[in-house]
């Protein structure tokens, strides 16, 4: 059974952990929702598997392309997708526009929209009426990573104070879910009190409603990944072995 937007809701009152990965294609999204994921969200950090050192120059299309093979691999958990870089930011019908030819090109039941500044809640608060769920995220949002870089948000008081009142801001413009990147644990444990929309915590301490990673961090098959992210296999090195014992085989004669 699929899951829905509303169950997420329901799993925070029930305090049930919720699990969420990000996937890029139909043969991760079918491994890692078999494997029993609750939520895959087809991030834009997919960029540093397409080689891109920034999640800037990912496209509406590129993102929609991808989406669509990962929405084909996954039969039971709720499928969210990033709007990219400047495809939101500049009207309320650019961001319906894109919210629209993603939900009616890929099949993925939801996006995800970065920030929680005034514009930012209004515009989601229009997608939501009309009918689009929305996934919010505040704290480190990569997307800025030229204001911001990828350090820890919410240090101070007074970045921390802003992070709740975005986070406030967000759930009152009706998004069903807001991942929390980045922030201290403290600051997360608080939002996560205050809300009853479940959190989902990346770098941001034990205490959200869920956890999400970036997938290729957690298998091992990027160079660098953020301090916060765990390694948990080290595909890097399991591929690489099988390609040299291959190439060695076949320069031996070995194969076939
Ligand atoms: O793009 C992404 O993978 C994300 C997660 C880190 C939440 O936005
Ligand atoms: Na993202």
């Amino acid at each position: 059974m699929a899951i829905t937007t509303q169950q997420l809701i329901q799993w925070k009152q029930q305090g049930r952990s919720i699990v969420a990965l990000t996937a890029w294609d139909y043969a991760i999204a079918q491994l890692i929702d078999a494997a029993g994921v609750d939520l895959i969200l087809v991030g834009d950090s997919m960029a540093v598997v397409l080689g891109y050192e920034t999640t800037l120059p990912i496209t509406l299309d590129e993102m929609i392309y991808h989406a669509k093979s990962v929405r084909r691999g996954v039969k039971r958990a709720l499928v969210v997708v990033d709007l990219p870089f400047l495809t939101y930011q500049e009207s309320l019908q650019q961001a319906m526009h894109s919210a629209g030819r993603v939900l009616k090109e890929t099949g993925a039941q939801a996006v995800k929209l970065e920030g929680g500044y005034p514009a930012i809640a209004e515009t989601i608060a229009r997608l939501v009426q009309a009918g689009i769920p929305v996934m919010g995220h505040v704290g480190l949002t990569p997307q800025s990573v030229h204001q911001l870089g990828l350090r820890q948000q919410g240090k101070t008081q007074e970045a921390s104070e802003r992070i709740l009142q975005e986070a406030i801001a967000l759930e009152q413009a009706g998004v069903f879910s807001l991942v929390l990147e980045h922030i201290p644990a403290d600051l997360a444990m608080q939002i996560t009190q205050k809300l009853s929309i479940p959190t989902i915590g990346i770098g941001a301490g034990t205490h959200c409603d869920g956890q999400v990673l970036v997938t290729s961090d957690v298998l091992g098959l990027t160079e660098k990944h953020p301090p916060f992210a765990k390694v948990y296999t080290n595909l890097r090195e399991t591929i690489t072995k099988a390609v040299q014992d291959y190439a060695v085989e076949v320069r031996d004669r070995k194969f076939p």
